[in-house]
């Protein structure tokens, strides 16, 4: 029997997948070894990691003048990485406030700029998205940083905020290749692997590259943007098999239709937990999560 893990933290990935891994688990491909066990820098492992980045600007149709790095650090580890790499040269970054995973992420952000908290919905127990009208943003700020699904509250983003011509950073960790996105609208969007994408240890940073100099001179090499796009995300070594495991998690994807595919199928789950909610009369879904998801 499987049993479906929904809860934080790792979570359910693709039966296929799975048996897909196993049955590859001591042979990758007639190469005689487990994914596990091959140089990051071989013919295989990077054919790859080749092949998953293809996939995944496939699927979230990525346009070509943004970089994709596969990194480590998890989503708290680009709180203060976001930061360092886009700040150089400014004194301020504004973020918007919808719960815990942004109060970590503006905590981070203020050992290395001013943050300015440009809108919150902590009046109403962050139930809900602050409409853009009310946002107060700084002019010339670095960046404007959102959760576009707060993981623990449940409040979603169902649209893209206008920032004019400051770069709008998301964390999209529980949202990314849940839906389509318009990547051309964000700035940087990243996420850990973990709820969406496979294991992990995997970090996802699609980045704008014409961002890519704003860097302070303290980013770690490892963590350095720039630095990290020029060596293929390789600058380091990657972990490997959670690449492995994203790269079979966009096959998948893209054999069940892809994104636009999958949205569908996500509304009609979503559907089936909030009719069974409001149908208990025990049960009561918090508003911003309930208008969240339809
Ligand atoms: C929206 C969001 N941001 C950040 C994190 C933290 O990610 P990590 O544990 O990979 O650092 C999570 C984890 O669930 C999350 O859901």
């Amino acid at each position: 029997m499987r049993i479906f893990n929904f809860s934080a933290g790792p979570a359910v990935l693709p039966e296929e997948v799975l048996r897909t891994a196993a049955a590859e688990m001591l042979d990758w491909h007639g190469s005689g070894m487990s994914v596990m066990e091959m140089s990051h820098r071989g013919k295989e492992f990077i054919a790859i990691a080749e092949q998953a980045e293809a996939d995944l600007r496939a699927l979230l149709a990525i346009p070509a003048n943004y970089k994709v790095l596969f990194l480590q650090g998890g989503a708290i580890g680009e709180n203060a990485i976001v930061p360092m790499n886009l700040v150089h040269g400014f004194t301020v970054a504004d973020y918007v406030n919808t719960g815990e995973w942004s109060k970590k992420s503006l905590k981070e952000a203020k050992k290395y700029v001013n943050v300015n908290v440009a809108a919150s919905a902590e009046d109403r127990a962050f139930s809900y998205v602050p409409e853009r009208a009310t946002w107060q943003l700084t002019p010339g700020a670095a960046y404007v940083h959102i959760c576009s699904n707060e993981t623990i509250g449940g409040v979603e983003y169902h649209w893209t905020p206008d920032t004019g011509d400051v770069p709008l950073v998301a964390d999209m960790s529980s949202q990314i290749l849940s839906r389509p996105v318009d990547v051309a609208k964000y700035g940087v969007i990243y996420g850990g692997a973990q709820k969406n994408i496979g294991p992990a240890g995997l970090t996802i940073v699609v980045v704008r590259d014409d961002l890519l100099d704003r860097a302070l001179p303290i980013t770690p090499s490892a963590f350095h943007w720039k630095e990290q796009a020029a060596a293929d995300s390789m600058l380091n070594t990657p972990p490997t098999y959670a690449i492995y495991i994203a790269g079979l998690v966009f096959r998948w994807l893209l054999a069940q239709g892809g994104v636009a595919a999958i949205e569908q199928r996500n509304i009609a789950k979503a559907k089936l937990l909030y009719d069974c909610l409001d149908a208990s009369g025990f049960y009561r879904a918090r508003c911003g999560a309930r208008t969240a998801r339809g």
